[in-house]
């Protein structure tokens, strides 16, 4: 018998809760190499605060080279309190920047979909949330975290002067406006562009860039625009009159946080962030939670795997083509929480704490199950 090549994802744990989330997410990966078709070959590199301490840069080259000749990466989370002295340039989150920008990881994913058994879990009604399942795609290498000028400078008066650009171009518009009509015909088949096109000329030619596109090339797809003010608004009045919302970086960054707490917990939320198709098929992606490291409760057993879990999904999905085994972990996390184990963060009266790694234990007791 003939064995199909292994897939190589490379597992990048980083600080705070990152190690521990990882450590369940490998756990995850295990069960699959044990149990489903697609065997894995699954290595550890060093980024964050943890590859600052042992090399002295926050995203080694070694870092960067497995990431680049991997299939997939799976990162937990970076930074901590003992590296916010750091220059800039040697900071934690300049590894996951730096990640975004080398590997052209455009496209950002963040869906926000609401569990059946956490649809109380929220500080939003529940009625307002139920069966929530909505998309958010976030311009990941642009606009004003990228743009230039940039910089902070002393003025002959001695007062200071900081500068950051919001930049878009026609190709960096169209080609995360694709991702997302592309997204949306497999969904509900609705995308809403956010800008502030009243006020800013890169989100003026946002707004057309993303018209022209969806006419000449997904007329089937439905296409709202609306500035992103009113978006963050929506989002918490009626977020089920969203699918997919399609945004600059910036914005995204911040209408992502409100879609997280709609799920009830930011322990919930997974993302993957894509490069282009290349000529075999093949993109690069990194796949993490939105989560941080939460260095507050880091080492303590208390943080929730399920983010890391989920965005292992999204990796057999949009890496590995391996949709019914994503659709395995997708169901077995839904049967565990209906089960009633929380870790901390989701805990509610009535119903049993877990720790990070007996949550990671019965996921992989569940796809026993599942799969049995
Ligand atoms: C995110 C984070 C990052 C960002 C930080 C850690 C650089 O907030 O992924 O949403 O601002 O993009
Ligand atoms: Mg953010």
């Amino acid at each position: 018998m003939t064995m199909a090549s292994n897939r190589r994802v490379v597992l990048l744990a980083g600080d705070g809760i990152g190690p521990e989330v990882a450590n369940e997410a490998r756990r995850v990966v295990e069960w699959l190499d044990h149990r489903r078709s697609v065997g894995f070959d699954l290595s550890e590199a060093l980024i964050g605060g943890a590859a600052y301490e042992a090399t002295g840069h926050p995203l080694p080259d070694a870092t960067m080279e497995a990431a680049q000749g991997s299939d997939a990466v799976l990162l937990g989370a970076v930074g901590g309190p003992q590296w916010e002295a750091l220059d800039f340039s040697l900071r934690p989150e300049r590894a996951i920047l730096g990640l975004r920008k080398q590997l052209d990881l455009f496209a950002n994913l963040r869906p926000a979909k609401v569990f059946d058994a956490l649809s109380d879990a929220s500080s939003l009604k529940p009625e307002v949330l139920r069966g929530l399942d909505l998309m958010i795609i976030r311009e990941l290498t642009g606009g004003i975290y990228f743009g230039e000028p940039r910089g902070v400078e002393t003025l002959p008066d001695g007062t200071r002067r900081g500068v950051n650009t919001e930049v878009y171009t026609t190709p960096e518009i169209r080609r995360v406006g694709a991702v997302a009509f592309e997204l949306a015909r497999g969904r509900g088949g609705k995308v809403h562009s956010v800008e502030k096109a009243n006020v800013m000329e890169s989100g003026g030619l946002w707004r057309e860039e993303i018209q022209e596109l969806r006419d000449a090339d997904f007329a089937d797809v439905e296409l709202h625009h609306m500035y992103a003010d009113n978006c963050a608004m929506q989002l918490v009045r009626d977020p089920h009159q969203f699918d997919v919302v399609v945004t600059s970086n910036l914005f995204g960054d911040l209408l992502s946080d409100i879609s997280a707490q709609l799920t009830g917990s930011l322990g919930m939320l997974p993302s993957a962030s894509l490069g282009a198709l290349g000529s075999g098929g093949s993109r690069a992606a990194l796949y993490e939670p939105v989560h941080g490291s939460a260095p507050d409760i880091a080492g303590e057993g208390k943080a929730n795997p399920i983010a890391m879990v989920l965005s292992l999904a999204m990796l057999l999905r949009h890496s590995l083509e391996q949709d019914a085994d994503a659709e395995l972990i997708e169901r077995a996390v839904g049967n565990v929480l209906d089960s009633g184990l929380r870790t901390a963060d989701i805990l509610q009266p009535g119903l049993t704490p877990v720790s990070t790694g007996d949550m990671g234990r019965a996921i992989c007791a569940e796809l026993d199950r599942l799969a049995a």
